[in-house]
């Protein structure tokens, strides 16, 4: 498909390693904010897919992966504030030094959802760019993936 972006490769690349990330995390902060990320990138997976044609646009279950998302985006800040650690745990120390760096990137995340535009497929093509965006911005700084 000649227009995929890099956004939506990498949403969709996300949404397809979260399943098994986090098997035999130990720490239960962590644990919660994996699962939060998880579900995240799962609605995120679904609007990708409809974005890019590979499943049917439906109004309702985009709307829910966007609330989702938006929802999670909320929760960032009280998931995070915990220095909680794990040695599966991805997340850069980076976070608690530039904490209001750290949750002005999640309301970032949670603007995009809201922006998202669900009337065809061309306009939720357009706009999960920034939702992508979103996400790069973030895990650059504060996610060490391993
Ligand atoms: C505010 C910063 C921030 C934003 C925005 C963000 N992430 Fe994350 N994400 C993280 C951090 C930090 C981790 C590592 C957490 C850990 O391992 O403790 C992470 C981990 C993940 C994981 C791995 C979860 C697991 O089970 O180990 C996935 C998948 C993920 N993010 C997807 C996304 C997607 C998709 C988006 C955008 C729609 C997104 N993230 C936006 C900070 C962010």
């Amino acid at each position: 498909m000649p227009r995929l972006t890099h956004a939506l490769a990498f949403t969709s690349f996300c949404a397809a390693t979260a399943a098994f990330a986090h098997n035999g995390v130990k720490d239960p902060d962590v644990m919660a904010r994996m699962n939060a990320m998880s579900a995240i990138a799962k609605a995120t997976g679904t609007l990708s897919d409809m974005a890019r044609g590979k499943t049917p646009l439906h109004q309702a279950k985009a709307r829910m992966a966007r609330d989702t998302i938006s929802l999670q985006a909320a929760k960032v800040p009280a998931l995070f504030e915990n220095q909680a650690t794990d040695p599966k745990s991805e997340a850069a120390p980076a976070i608690w030094d530039d904490w209001t760096d750290f949750t002005a990137k999640a309301d970032q995340m949670k603007k995009a959802a809201l922006a998202l535009d669900f009337t065809d497929r061309a306009a939720l093509r357009v706009t999960i760019r920034d939702l992508g965006a979103s996400c790069s911005a973030c895990h650059k700084d504060y996610r060490i993936e391993k």
